[in-house]
Parts: C-alpha cells; structure tokens; sequence
C-alpha cells in the first residue's frame, strides 16, 4: 500500500516551506506533502538568530554583496549561483514580509540592516535577535493557506525510492504508530538541514543528523565539498547554544583571559573604540569572517590565553559598553540564552563563549535549480551545496539561500511533476515494503548484539572534533577515518532494547546514528584528499591555499567499497581568485 502526492518535500523548515508555498503558486492543481521528522515550528530554523542578508539599502549593491560572499567563500563558490543568489534575495526578502514577517524597522520605518561577519556593508535584515523564528512562523502561516500542501508531521524518511533510474518517492516512519509508509511523487525535495550533529560541541538542533545528506548518497548522489564545516566563534561552552554574531555587530567585543582584544594580533583589523553606546561599532575585527576568528581562537589557546573551563577553553564576549537598553532592544535572546544557560546577565558580565559547529558549506551537490543528477530529486537549503558558501559561508546567507533555493526548488519540482506524471507503482510498493523489514529486522526485531548507540556516537563525536576539526592534518584525518570504519563495524552489532512502535526514541537514534556515520566519514575521507588549505579547512601540513590543484569542488560518491572522491570545477564567471584580505 502506498500514498501518492505529485511532490514531497523531505523537513518542513524555511527551505521545505517555501519549496512548498512555489509548488502551490507555480502549479496549484499539484498535491504537494511535506514529511517533517517534527513539527514545522520546531524544525532548526527556528534557532536562527542575527538574521538575513539582501542588499536593500543605497549604499549597498549586487556587485557588493557578490564581492562579500565569493571572497568570503575562499573563491570556492560557484559564481553565477552566487549572483543569482544576491539578485533573486532583495524581492524574496520583501515577500516574506508581505507575509507576516515582522522586519526590525529604523526610526524612519525604513527596514533595518545591522552589521555582520565578512560582510563589508550592513545588509543583514533581522527581526530583532529571534530571525528564524519570525522567518518560519511567516512561512508556516502562509503554507496553511494552500489546501494541496498536506503534512506528514513527525515522520521520519528513511530511504528514497528509485525506479528506472528516476527519484520517485520516499519511505517514511510514522513515530507514532512504527509503521514504514511508501509515500509517492513524480519529484522529491530534501530540505532537511544539516549535519551538526556528528560533532560533539554544536549550535545544531539534536535533529540535525544529517537524514537527507545520507539518504541522497545512498541513492548515487555525490555530496559535495563536505569537508567544509562551520565553526561559529561564538557558542556557550557545554551546550553549543548560539550566542548570535549579531552581537558583535551590534559592537560586543572579544577579549581573552587577560580581558585584551585578541583579534587585533590576527590580520583582522584594528579595534575600534567601542566605549560609547551611542555609536556603535560598525566595522571591527569582530566582525571578520567565522572561520579567521575560529582560527584565531585556537591559535590563542596554544598561546595559553583562553581561559581554562569544565567544557574546554574559552574566551570572553563583552557587551556591557553597549548598556542595559541596547541589550534589551536588540539582543533580548542573547541576554535570556546567557541567563538561562550559563547564569551570566550580560548587562553586568561577559558571557564565556568558544567555537562551536554551526553549519556545514557542503551537502548533496545540485545545480541552480536546486536539481541533483538523480531525475526527479532536488535539494535546497543547509542539506543542499549548491554552491554559494564555497569554503566558507558568511553570517546571515543561509537563510537567504533557504528563500531563494527553496522557492527555486519548488519551482523546478513543480515543472518536473507536472511533466512526469507516471510511476512505477508496483515496483516501489515492493520496495516500500523491504524498507518496512529493513527497519524491523535489523532495528526493532534485532536480538543480541552489545553497542550501545550513546557510546557509538559519543566515539564518532570525539573523532570529528579531535581528527577534522578547526585544524586537520593527514594523520589527524587517517586516525578519525579509521576510528569511523571502526563504528561502523560496531553498528552492525548494535543492542536494541525498545520494541515497541510508538515514539521509539531508541529506534530514531540508531537510524539517525546510521545516517551520522556515512556523513562523517564523507567528512572524513573529503578533508584527508584535499590536501591545501582554504576557508575553513585548514590542514596544518599543507597551510597554503593551492589553486593550481584544488580550485574546485570534491563530490564523496557513495560504493560498496566505501567513499569515493572525485572533483568538478568551480564557476568562475567574472572575478578570478585573489589573496583573501580582511582588516586593511
Ligand atoms: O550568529 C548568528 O546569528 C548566525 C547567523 C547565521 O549563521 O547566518
């Protein structure tokens, strides 16, 4: 038995959402479901904080903010994606407030952008620091509006369906009843977000497991420049919360254990006077790139000036020169975060803060479309490396991107559906239901076996953060490598103690923990091949970016024999790769 739509989308956050509301727009004849792990509300974007980038203000332009985000990216993201990107973001922006969103305004009504990382002009809209909320709530609001779009809420896919070579639906666990329902579709949308969660200290949601990657790999698709991982410069030590950039933008300053300015030592700028609230900081060292302040972090660590905690080291973010009022207009979130989860009220102290996963550049390759090279399978947002981020993305495109690429998705899946209308009904039912034995008989039916998941993945965390983490070497990556074929040699003899088939929690753990363990070791085996250093991959015995051998995109592909790399060029349309200068 199976259920039939004319397209799925995989995750209901921002990019599945607004996948969702184009298909209804573009074609509203078209049954669209989207089959979320949970409800929309609850799905990472809502975690987003500091906000969103689109150039809308006069001294900004196109031609800057493409300039921003191809140097940002180390010149590793593809150029006409990222002028398609910056063109198409100023209206989505604007439609999302037709929509509900309620954009932070100037004094004059005019939207209002702050400053944010690597960003050379303010061009960040935000919605006070609760962004993603407001952004998601717009988006979910208006996707009830549409009666094709129906909703698989906390339904779990697991595999996609592939018949004569064409992506032709999806299974999908219902949590609540353990069944395996064969969901139909001419076109299938991944919109399930990223990844964060093979490492240990993240910003991530614990759904962040990085299902859709997995599943594309699994079904030949490469996954691309995985070996590009985001680390945010400032998360609460212990919980990996996010204490949004716009902080700094908003003048907090970064200060080491002997209360100094640290980033003015790393080729970032010079500190700018920041002791009147009046004026805030514009531009600062602050305010670099994220992958030059992770950088920079470790690299005052190994001077011995972090400050030593239960939770590794950290520095300290001060926000007190910008006054209770600031803090409370701009930053309310950052102030209740800091109070909540790490008993600091930064009014009066600053908040102890370290580098943290936050996202991942890379994920299952497409074009601009958001099409992959399996017919009828699309891509869009943080599961997706289309690529603008390149080597690194900078702070406030992401959910942009979730906009423009999701509603571009929509759009393609849309036309695909409405011209591939027939399936292989019969076939995918017959696969349907060796995904159902699947589950049952190596998870929910499974007898023996002595793993424990907590400790397979604990073990796969401390292998990512110490062996491909803000610094990498060949025998740092060779070790994690092989400590994750180990894990998943051990997955095979897992201990399942569950059985039962209603909100399995031990079920959903082992299924993510096998989605875990494929996208890290496409991680792995992608940062051990590219043997330079660029953006955020940094390998400490080949410090030197090399553009002759690796000025282009690794794809992990998925075979029997484990990952393997290949490459294809990046496009460079109209501005060749330079030195990548910030601070002068
Ligand atoms: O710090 C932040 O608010 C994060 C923004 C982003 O990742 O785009």
């Amino acid at each position: 038995m199976s259920v039939r739509h004319d397209v799925v989308i995989v995750g209901g956050g921002g990019a599945g959402l607004r996948a969702a509301i184009a298909i209804a727009e573009t074609n509203p004849s078209l049954s669209v479901a989207v089959v979320s792990k949970v409800y929309p509300m609850r799905s990472h974007t809502v975690a987003a904080e500091g906000g969103a980038a689109a150039v809308i203000k006069d001294n900004d332009s196109l031609e800057d903010h493409f300039r921003d985000t191809v140097g940002g990216s180390d010149w590793l993201a593809d150029q006409d994606a990222v002028e398609l990107f910056v063109n198409e973001a100023p209206a989505e922006m604007i439609q999302l407030e037709h929509w509900g969103c309620p954009w932070s305004r100037e004094p004059d009504g005019t939207v209002a952008v702050r400053p944010f990382g690597g960003m050379n002009i303010e061009r960040t809209w935000f919605a006070s620091d609760k962004t993603g909320f407001h952004m998601l709530h717009a988006l979910y609001q208006t996707s009830l509006k549409y009666s094709p779009i129906v909703s698989y809420d906390e339904s779990f896919a697991t595999k996609i369906l592939v018949e004569n070579g064409r992506c032709q639906g999806v299974s999908a666990l219902d949590l609540r009843t353990g069944k395996v329902e064969t969901i139909l579709a001419s076109a299938l949308i991944l919109c399930t977000g990223g990844a964060g969660r093979v490492f240990p200290f993240t910003t991530n949601g614990a759904i962040n497991t990085g299902d859709g990657m997995a599943m594309a790999y699994r079904a030949g698709v490469p996954l691309k420049d995985m070996e590009f991982i985001q680390y945010h410069p400032t998360g609460l030590p212990g919980t990996g919360i996010l204490i949004t950039e716009a902080s700094r933008g908003e003048g907090g300053i970064l200060v080491n254990k002997d209360g100094y300015r640290y980033l003015q030592d790393y080729d970032l700028g010079k500190p700018v006077q920041v002791t009147d609230p009046e004026h805030p900081v514009k531009k600062s060292m602050e305010l670099g790139p994220r992958d030059r302040l992770s950088q920079a972090f470790v690299k005052e660590m190994e001077r011995g000036r972090t400050i030593p905690g239960p939770h590794g080291d950290f520095v300290l973010l001060d926000l007190r020169h910008l006054g209770e009022k600031k803090i409370d207009k701009k930053l309310p979130f950052v102030r209740e975060l800091a109070k909540n989860y790490a008993g600091i009220d930064p009014v009066y102290e600053p908040i102890p803060v370290r580098p943290v996963i936050h996202y991942i550049m890379g994920g299952v390759d497409t074009d601009t479309d958001s099409a992959t090279s399996l017919l009828g399978l699309f891509a869009a947002g943080e599961v997706a490396c289309v690529s603008i981020n390149g080597a690194n993305r900078l702070g406030s495109n992401s959910l942009t991107e979730l906009l423009v690429f999701g509603a571009r998705a929509g759009r393609a899946a849309a036309i695909f559906a409405t011209q591939n209308p027939d399936l292989d009904v019969e076939a995918l039912e017959k696969q349907g239901a060796d995904e159902q034995d699947r589950i049952a008989r190596d998870f929910i039916r499974k007898e023996g076996g002595t793993e424990r998941i907590a400790t397979l993945r604990r073990e796969m965390n401390e292998t990512m953060e110490s062996g491909a983490g803000i610094y990498r070497s060949e025998r740092s990556l060779r070790d994690t490598c092989d400590k994750l074929m180990e894990l998943r040699q051990r997955f095979s003899n897992l201990l399942i103690e569950d059985r039962s088939l209603t909100f399995n929690t031990e079920l959903t753990s082992a299924l993510e923990l096998d989605f875990m363990l494929d996208v890290a070791l496409a991680i792995g085996q992608s940062a051990l091949a590219r043997t330079e250093s660029r953006g955020s991959h940094q390998r400490t015995d080949h410090p030197d970016r090399d553009d002759e051998n690796f000025l282009k995109h690794s794809l992990a592909f998925h075979t029997d024999d484990g990952v393997r790399i290949g490459y294809k060029d990046v496009v460079i349309t109209k501005w060749p790769p330079q030195e990548r200068v910030y601070g002068k």
